[in-house]
């Protein structure tokens, strides 16, 4: 083996890390690679990515960094991809694997935390919870009990219609049993293992009383709950979405929930995040909102940190990835 070869070989791989990971798992790339990482909980922009991913080998990525064909471009040397993230619509899939380019991604492990999430947003928004607070933060409980004082809808024993069967998916349908709900889906293929009834898209929306949007965002699933859709749904129905925000035309929904064609809607994702306090979602009682929390627990977001960041090591050793896309 000639010096320059030697050295080339011994020289650990160049990493670059796209936002602000937990430092323990900082720690553990640099075991592998050399790291230059981005520190601020503001993301970067893209000319920080591009000015920085010249000599790079393996990339560590999240949703809110854009990987287009542009940044693909500028990464001569790359060889792996790896987000710390379950949706990958933040990457140019196509584009990347033709480079030869590995994707990893981190699914499984967020499928419970997202659907207990869900859960909550269907309980929450039925049952008028958050309202409840804001009275009593406010001081505006005045009278102790009432008949007819925030009355919410049922949950337990009602229909679930569920749009996507995949991970998240089933894992709704194990809690809505626990509901004793009829459970509906709606998906690109009936699944023969799923306890649940396959009913087409429109059938759902018109029998559902709580719509659950569990799809990935790509391009046959923008705008899917759009004005249409959203007038076949009961008005008595509500909408929750905790998958990726432009599934859901959200103008539509504004105009949905000013009209009253819905009984209300629990969001986690938005079209453009964050959002302010400006935005007209935030102004109906009946809609709670969370920001884009569907998998954040401690303990996991620290598996998802785990498998991204073996993903990226086994990715710069050429070992198959734990989850590829
Ligand atoms: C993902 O991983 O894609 C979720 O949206 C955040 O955990």
């Amino acid at each position: 083996m000639c010096l320059c070869c030697f050295v080339v070989f011994m020289s650990k791989p160049n990493v670059l890390v796209t936002f602000k990971l937990f430092p323990n798992w900082l720690d553990k790339i640099k075991q592998y690679g050399n790291v230059t990482s981005w520190s601020s909980e503001i993301p970067p922009d893209k000319d920080w990515i591009k000015e920085n991913i010249h000599d790079v080998d393996g990339l560590l990525c999240t949703l809110t960094n854009k990987i287009d064909k542009e940044i693909i471009d500028s990464a001569p040397r790359l060889k792996v991809i790896s987000t710390y993230s379950v949706g990958y619509d933040h990457i140019d899939v196509k584009y990347t694997k033709s480079k030869g380019i590995k994707i990893g991604y981190t699914p499984e492990v967020l499928t419970e935390t997202t659907a207990d999430l869900i859960f909550g947003l269907i309980l929450t928004v039925a049952r008028r919870i958050v309202e409840g607070d804001r009275i009593i933060r406010e001081d505006k409980w005045k009278i102790p009990w009432q008949p007819d004082f925030l009355l919410g809808y049922d949950v337990y024993g009602k229909t679930i219609g569920i749009i996507g069967m995949g991970r998240i998916g089933r894992a709704l349908v194990k809690r809505a049993k626990g509901f004793n709900m009829r459970v509906i889906y709606n998906s690109r293929t009936p699944k023969n293992d799923v306890e649940a009834e396959y009913v087409s898209l429109d059938h759902l929306l018109s029998e559902a009383d709580f719509v659950v949007v569990t799809v990935d965002l790509n391009e046959s699933t923008y705008h899917l709950i759009n004005e249409e859709r959203l007038k076949k749904m009961k008005p008595t129905a509500f909408l929750i979405n905790a998958s990726r925000g432009k599934v859901v035309d959200e103008k539509a929904l504004i105009k949905a929930l000013e009209e009253r064609w819905i009984a209300g809607a629990g969001l986690d994702v938005f079209e453009n995040e964050p959002i302010s306090s400006e935005n007209p979602l935030t102004k109906f009682q009946n809609v709670v909102l969370t920001p884009h929390i569907g998998s954040a627990t401690v303990e996991t977001r620290n598996k998802m940190a785990e498998i991204a960041v073996n993903n990226l090591i086994n990715g710069l050793l050429g070992k198959p990835l734990i989850y590829e896309v």
